[in-house]
């Protein structure tokens, strides 16, 4: 099984953004913890809220950068913030209902957070860097 846990390869070299991907990644750890101990549905549910909550927030705080230094990819970035919050609510209903285990919920986050953070995230950044490299007319 993965170990879901901050790495090196997710810095993606903005302090803000890195700062609330390594709580991200704290919260689905706990996440993952909680599912190993078997823990009550009703306190599994409430560290979910608190994730899909944490997630709202930083996708809008990435959101905000992009549209600041008009980062011409914002509406694909976006959408794929979108899509994870409408999955992650899905899931959680999944796990609500038994139809799904905590911990398969866990590696999920885990998953999409590593594709979107090395792919979307990175390409982000390294936008962020050319602009702050393009000299002010
Ligand atoms: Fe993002």
């Amino acid at each position: 099984m993965i170990d879901i846990k901050w790495d090196s390869k997710f810095e993606v070299g903005h302090p803000r953004i890195d700062a609330e991907h390594r709580a991200f990644v704290d919260l689905i750890r706990a996440v993952s913890v909680e599912a190993d101990r078997n823990c009550p549905k009703e306190k599994a549910m409430r560290l979910l809220l608190e994730v899909r909550k944490y997630a709202e927030f930083h996708f809008v705080s990435e959101e905000n950068i992009m549209l600041d230094v008009g980062y011409p990819h914002y509406e694909e970035h976006r959408e794929e913030h979108e899509w994870l919050l409408r999955r992650l609510e899905h899931e959680c209903n999944l796990y609500y209902t038994d139809s799904a285990p905590l911990q398969e919920l866990a590696h999920f986050m885990f998953d999409w957070f590593a594709m979107h953070t090395t792919v979307a995230d990175k390409k982000l950044v390294d936008s962020i860097a050319a602009h702050n490299a393009t000299p002010a007319p």
